[in-house]
């Protein structure tokens, strides 16, 4: 790979690595250069991939998945990201582990700390993974906590945004959907402060953004329209589309569900609005918030958006997980 005069090389960068051994619990531990070393390293992944299919990276460590709510793209892009950095993987689901025999999260945590070199958490509980931070002397990656965060959700949409539109700076991001309760955008809202951003909110206001995140836009002078409505004069000004799926899962009332699920969707007219060359998001899984026709228009980066996710799950893992040496001489594609 050729790399710019002066600059470092990702074995360098590996070795240097600010996050080895550290536990990745929320998007505000990243500094915006601390971001740019992801995405620099997620970018050497893609190219390693494309030339290599795997790596070997992390070859003999182990990650421990442990995935006490559903997942489709988490899980599988840290099992496949652990895999093609050469590395092995176990997966521990809430079903089929002492969970069901009353064991607690410290001790299954505590237990796991044994086995593997690392563990990736999702659990649905807000206090999760501090909890599990506590009581692990291995890093914990947080996988989702609750409603609270999603933090690799949120290092990966924005590494969506950069390849797809080459910048962050000066564009107006649109969330839609679920804001309430939905932890993606919640870790997004957190890590956009280090851009120069305006954001527009659609929601049904039983989903409203959370008061103390909206605040805080506020405060950063990034906060757009807010609407109940997606009208055509949002999505003209729209450069980033982000939809997300109301979640049936955290109403305590079926009713109010029932409500909502529908009131917002975006279709092929939605989009007849939009720019050329804006981009269409969603963390997926999508229920009827997108509809399928759209899944034809180039604009819809949703599915580009979870590939995006793989290299920067590979980039995060070997920034936590390379010890020093290994990272100078494992890194053998550079
Ligand atoms: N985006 C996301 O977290 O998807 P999964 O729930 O399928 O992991």
């Amino acid at each position: 790979l050729r790399k710019p005069k002066g600059s470092p090389t990702i074995r360098e960068l590996l070795a240097n690595s600010p996050f080895r051994n550290k536990h990745i619990v929320s998007v505000s531990q990243f500094s915006r250069n601390e971001l740019h070393l992801l995405f620099t390293v997620a970018q050497e992944m893609r190219l390693g991939v494309e030339r290599e299919g795997c790596l070997d990276v992390l070859k003999g460590r182990v990650l421990c998945l442990m995935f006490f709510e559903p997942s489709t793209r988490t899980s599988s892009s840290f099992d496949t990201a652990m895999k093609r950095l050469g590395g092995q993987t176990v997966l521990i689901s809430e079903a089929h582990s002492s969970t069901q025999k009353g064991e607690s999260l410290e001790d299954t945590i505590r237990t796991l700390d044994q086995y593997g070199d690392a563990i990736v958490l999702r659990h649905p509980s807000d206090e999760s993974a501090n909890i599990a931070a506590k009581f692990s002397d291995r890093p914990i990656i947080n996988a989702g906590n609750g409603s609270r965060e999603h933090p690799t959700q949120a290092f990966l949409d924005l590494f969506t945004i950069r390849e797809e539109l080459g910048t962050v700076n000066g564009l107006t991001i649109t969330f839609t959907g679920d804001l309430r309760y939905g932890r993606t955008v919640h870790s997004l809202c957190e890590l956009l402060k280090h851009y120069n951003v305006t954001i527009q909110l659609v929601s049904p206001a039983s989903l409203a953004l959370p008061d103390k995140v909206r605040e805080t836009l506020k405060s950063r002078s990034q906060l757009g329209v807010v609407s109940t409505k997606l009208t055509p004069e949002i999505i003209a000004k729209t450069d980033v589309l982000y939809c997300t799926r109301v979640q049936k899962e955290r109403f305590e009332d079926p009713q109010l569900y029932e409500q909502v699920k529908n009131s917002l969707v975006v279709d092929n007219a939605t989009l007849k609005h939009a720019k050329q060359n804006m981009i269409v998001m969603h963390p997926l899984p999508r229920n009827a918030e997108i509809a399928r026709e759209v899944d034809d228009d180039p604009r819809a980066a949703y599915f580009r958006q979870m590939k995006y996710g793989m290299f920067v799950r590979m980039a995060l893992l070997a920034l936590v997980m390379t010890p020093v040496e290994e990272g100078k001489r494992r890194f053998s594609f550079v």
